[in-house]
């Protein structure tokens, strides 16, 4: 009854993950007591399977802040100056965890109507006035809603009406003692500042009550020495070899190859410098598919590897270059490979919910790689903005021509000087509001699916795999169809 993933996973058909569902397994544990912590590379363990993609429309500093934060992993995009990926790292390392990830600063020039405009575009509550409008400027007085709310000129300048009078704690406060300073002094904020008075950090009420209400799902992924980690995505090329080093000087802690195609001769050697270079940095290789090109990266160094061609929501490469393989079945054959030679797996592209994330973790991959899941999101890089009246922000694939134009094309071997030939798509998602509220609702559901599946922890679902005990088989159209909703005029959406 039912088929094991060896057998499901031989016939000539790369499914993807709709196409299979597993049979229940035999539950002997509650939900809660599910431990989804992880390897995603050899050295990099994770509390929460899940990593952001770099992405230049999803993995900036304040991603990778959070995502850290919430036990999971985010890998800064490299469309950029080695200066502005630094410094997305940098703000990632030097986080206090806790505290606000980018407090809104603005100069004492600024009007409230400022505000007022800001507020659609952005997440806050109060704003802290610097001489510099920015962290890191010296503190002159902050502005909540209690001094804007009622003001009927909104083009009074924010030096009318801060407040001056500023709660303020050294830089070494702690999350948690700020906290004990809001609840007992009834405080909406403590604003961090250095012994010279420049503003470091901002802790607040409405920022820790978010954390009540939404717990992250894992302890923050930590390095040995406290700080978050945070990973960077580099190219293949000559002049990413300096990129590395000014991210290695930064304290990254995991570099990605970013290529659509990682099984290259410009891949293995890469692996093979960096080994040599740095022998603490861990290398995640990829983009592979299956078990021959997993070996080879396994072989020259690779600490990690990526998983999957043309199956992330924005990719366009199964079309344009007739390569690429079902996801279910690219993790599953690229995870056994990399298994035998003790090397984890990232499933990337292509998760569209938990159900998704169950499929990926128990066929076999150690953490998911996501991007739409977390574009349009609050800490996703970019603005706001309103299409039709919806709120939305950018996505866009990374070989979409509107990323190529920017620098991104060496991914896909692309070359200035001849015709661009686009592997992705550049458009917008919703406001899909903060991932501190999506991620712990995704691990649960997560926890709830390994439960139904009978694996209290990864290591068992492996088990359940590769002895062959986890059944599953491939769903018809019919069959996918009765899965999802219907006969429903209308229903309430994903609680995120
Ligand atoms: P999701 O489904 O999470 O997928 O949006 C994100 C992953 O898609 C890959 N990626 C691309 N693939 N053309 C492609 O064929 C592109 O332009 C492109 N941009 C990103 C990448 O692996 C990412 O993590």
């Amino acid at each position: 009854d039912g088929y094991s993933a060896r057998q499901l996973f031989s016939q000539g058909i790369c499914y993807t993950y709709d196409d299979v569902i597993f049979h229940p397994g035999h539950i002997h544990f509650g939900a809660h007591q599910v431990d989804l912590t992880t390897n995603v590379t050899k050295k990099i363990k994770l509390r929460t399977p899940i990593v952001s993609s770099p992405m230049d429309t999803v993995t900036e500093g304040d991603m990778a802040v959070t995502m850290a934060m919430l036990g999971g992993m985010g890998f800064v995009h490299y469309n950029n100056t080695i200066e502005e990926q630094v410094k997305h790292v940098i703000k990632a390392k030097k986080h206090t965890p806790g505290m606000v990830v980018s407090p809104m600063v603005l100069s004492p020039s600024d009007t409230i109507s400022k505000i007022d405009k800001l507020k659609d575009l952005k997440d806050f509550s109060s704003v802290c006035v610097t001489d510099t409008g920015l962290l890191g400027g010296k503190l002159l007085g902050i502005v909540t809603p209690m001094e804007t709310d009622f003001v009927t000129n909104r083009e009074q300048s924010l030096s009318e009406i801060m407040l001056r009078d500023v709660v303020t704690a050294p830089e070494s406060t702690t999350a948690e003692a700020a906290l004990t300073m809001i609840k007992e002094k009834r405080l909406d904020n403590v604003c961090i500042v250095n012994a010279a008075g420049e503003l470091v950090a901002l802790a607040a009420r409405e920022w820790f009550k978010d954390a009540r209400f939404y717990p992250a799902p894992g302890a923050p992924s930590l390095d040995a020495s406290g700080k978050l980690l945070c990973g960077a995505a580099v190219g293949t090329r000559d002049a990413d070899r300096d990129r590395v080093a000014a991210l290695v000087a930064a304290g990254v802690d995991a570099v990605i190859l970013d290529s659509s195609q990682g099984d290259s001769t410009f891949q293995l050697d890469m692996l093979a410098h960096l080994k040599r270079a740095y022998p603490d940095l861990e290398v995640i290789g990829g983009n592979i598919v299956n078990s021959y090109q997993a070996k080879r990266l396994i072989q020259a160094g690779a600490d990690g590897l990526r998983v999957g061609m043309g199956s992330g929501s924005i990719c366009t490469t199964q079309e344009v270059c007739a390569v690429g393989r079902g996801q279910a079945a690219a993790v599953f054959h690229s995870a056994k490979a990399a298994r035998e030679l003790g090397v984890p797996i990232i499933a990337d592209g292509g998760i569209q919910n938990s159900g998704h994330i169950v499929k990926a973790l128990a066929l076999g991959a150690s953490a998911v790689m996501c991007g739409s899941m977390f574009a349009g999101t609050t800490e996703a890089p970019g603005d706001y903005f309103f299409v039709q009246g919806v709120k939305v922000k950018k996505y866009r694939g990374m070989g979409s021509l509107d990323a190529m134009t920017k620098g991104s094309e060496s991914r896909y071997y692309g070359d200035t000087q001849t015709l661009k030939i686009a592997q992705g798509v550049s458009g917008t998602v919703r406001d899909k509001g903060s991932i501190r509220r999506t991620v712990p609702f995704l691990v649960q559901a997560v926890k709830q699916g390994f439960q139904d599946l009978g694996a209290q922890h990864i290591e068992e679902a492996r088990q359940l795999l590769y002895g062959g005990a986890m059944k599953m088989e491939g769903r018809t159209q019919a069959a996918q169809a009765e899965g999802g909703v219907h006969d429903m005029l209308t229903f309430e959406k994903k609680p995120w």
